[in-house]
This record gives C-alpha cells, sequence and structure tokens, in this order.
C-alpha cells in the first residue's frame, strides 16, 4: 500500500511542480487562507487514483470532502500543504497523505516534489527519506534547540488563538537556539524526524495538515503529543512534536490554553 502512496505522489508531484512554474489564479477561503486550481487537481488526481486502488478506504481530501460515508479505514490527504508558499514560490511544500485506522495514523508519506523529498513511514518500521533512514536529535535543552512553529488563519481575528501563538512564541523563543515558521506543517513534522528542528508545535492543524507527519515522527524516535503532554488525537487543537528529550521543557513554558 505504501509503494503505491508513494507511486501516486511522485505523480502529483509533476502536477504540483508545473503549477509551481505559474501564476495561479488564487481563490479566498478567507482573506488569508489561499487555495489554486492546483490544490484542486492534485487532489482529484489523488482522490480517484487511491479511492479506485483501497476501495475498502474512505478517502478524505481538504478541498472536496470525503469520497463515501465513513469508515474505520480513512487516506487524509493534503494535496499541497504550504499552499501559501506554493502561492509566493518558496519551495517548502508537501502532499501530505496519511493512513488512519480505527482513528491511529498507521503511515504517511509527505513528499516535496521541489527538493524531491519523499517522506515516509509505516508503524513499526521506521522513518525515511528517500531511502535514507530517520531519526530525530539527542538535543535536551532548550537552549541547544530549533523550534518551529505556525500561524493560525484565525489570527486574523486577533482573537484567543492569536493571543495564545504570540504569547507562547513570547515564552519560548529567549529560551531557544532559534525558531523557525516555514509555512507548511506536514514537512514541518517531517523536520523533526529528521533531526533538522529539536521540536515544534502548533494550533488549529487540521488531519490533513498532520495524518502523516505524526507517524513520520514517532517511527523516527520522536514524541507527538496534545496540551500538557496529552495522548494526542487528530483533531486535537494543539500538537506538539519532538524528539523527546525537550518534549515537557516546550509544555513548561506554553501559555495557558484556556
Ligand atoms: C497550512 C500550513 C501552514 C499552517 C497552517 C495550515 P495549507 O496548510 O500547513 O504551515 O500554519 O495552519 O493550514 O493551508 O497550506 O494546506
Ligand atoms: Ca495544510
Ligand atoms: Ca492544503
Amino acid at each position: 500500500m505504501l509503494e503505491a502512496i508513494k507511486q501516486a505522489a511522485y505523480e502529483a508531484g509533476e502536477l504540483l511542480k508545473e503549477g509551481f512554474e505559474k501564476n495561479n489564479t488564487i481563490e479566498f477561503k478567507s482573506e488569508i487562507d489561499l487555495v489554486t486550481e492546483y490544490d484542486f487537481q492534485i487532489e482529484q488526481f489523488l482522490m480517484k487514483k487511491l479511492g479506485e486502488a483501497f476501495s475498502e478506504y474512505e478517502v478524505i481530501g481538504e478541498e472536496t470532502g470525503s469520497n463515501q460515508q465513513s469508515r474505520d479505514k480513512k487516506i487524509i490527504i493534503d494535496p499541497i500543504d504550504g499552499t501559501t508558499n506554493f502561492i509566493h514560490r518558496i519551495p517548502i511544500v508537501g502532499i501530505s497523505i496519511g493512513v488512519v485506522e480505527n482513528g491511529e495514523a498507521v503511515a504517511g508519506v509527505v513528499y516535496n516534489p521541489l527538493l524531491d523529498e519523499m517522506y515516509w513511514a509505516q508503524k513499526g518500521q521506521g522513518s525515511y527519506c528517500n531511502d535514507r533512514p530517520l531519526s530525530v536529535t539527542a538535543t535536551d535543552t532548550l537552549t541547544q534547540s530549533l523550534i518551529a512553529t505556525g500561524f493560525p488563519y484565525t489570527k486574523i481575528d486577533r482573537g484567543d488563538d492569536y493571543r495564545w501563538t504570540v504569547k507562547t512564541f513570547e515564552n519560548i523563543l529567549p529560551f531557544t537556539r532559534d525558531m523557525r515558521r516555514l509555512g507548511a506543517a506536514s514537512i514541518d513534522l517531517c523536520y523533526v524526524a529528521s533531526g533538522v528542528y529539536d521540536g515544534y508545535y502548533e494550533i488549529n492543524l487540521k488531519p490533513w495538515d498532520v495524518a502523516a507527519g505524526v507517524v513520520i515522527v514517532t517511527e523516527a524516535g520522536g514524541k507527538i503529543s496534545g496540551a500538557e503532554g496529552k495522548k494526542y488525537d487528530l483533531e486535537d487543537k494543539l500538537i506538539i512534536a519532538s524528539n523527546g528529550k525537550i518534549h515537557d521543557k516546550i509544555i513548561e513554558k506554553m501559555a495557558d490554553m484556556n
């Protein structure tokens, strides 16, 4: 199954590369939440291909929803994770495809065709980028850590999400080596898995942003949790990913979610 998903991601990657060269027509899901014809094209391609190959799975895509009634087995697709990067020609994007069984992410593929990086993992079998096995860092202090985060689309309201994001950034940044905001959650998770980042957190993500990446992190020896270190659920408001060693140190510095 993983091989078929990787193959589909490679093929979808050709579409993404074609679109990256163009000035794309933008549609607005909100004033700042953008979508292009390539998000739709890639999603339709993957939904058809994976829907046909794995008819026992419900296939869910960010832009078009589900192909059938909810089932215990799901394939969850983000056709372009990092659409704002795609539009502004920053080559940090992921085609993210996660396999979820009985609520648990069990396999995942995140492909960045612009850098030709294929991240993949299956429960119990390790994580890889192309053919290279991945493992998280051994860093155990925040001062030696590079931490990534993201900013929720709801920031535009300047409400609770915005205040939490700014407060947590303020609480964590001074204690780290530095922080990054690359603009594609699926890639952020892969970068924790591959030892680029020591940790990452973000609020308001959706299952398609993270379904693939969470397996890639855990199979690389990393830790994923929800708020206060609780067991992570794909519907959780907050995700924290790390090498495990700095996990509690990130949580200690976080603003209160309430
Ligand atoms: C977004 C990216 C971004 C994150 C947003 C996501 P999209 O996904 O992953 O890094 O901060 O919250 O929604 O909209 O580009 O698929
Ligand atoms: Ca996304
Ligand atoms: Ca997307």
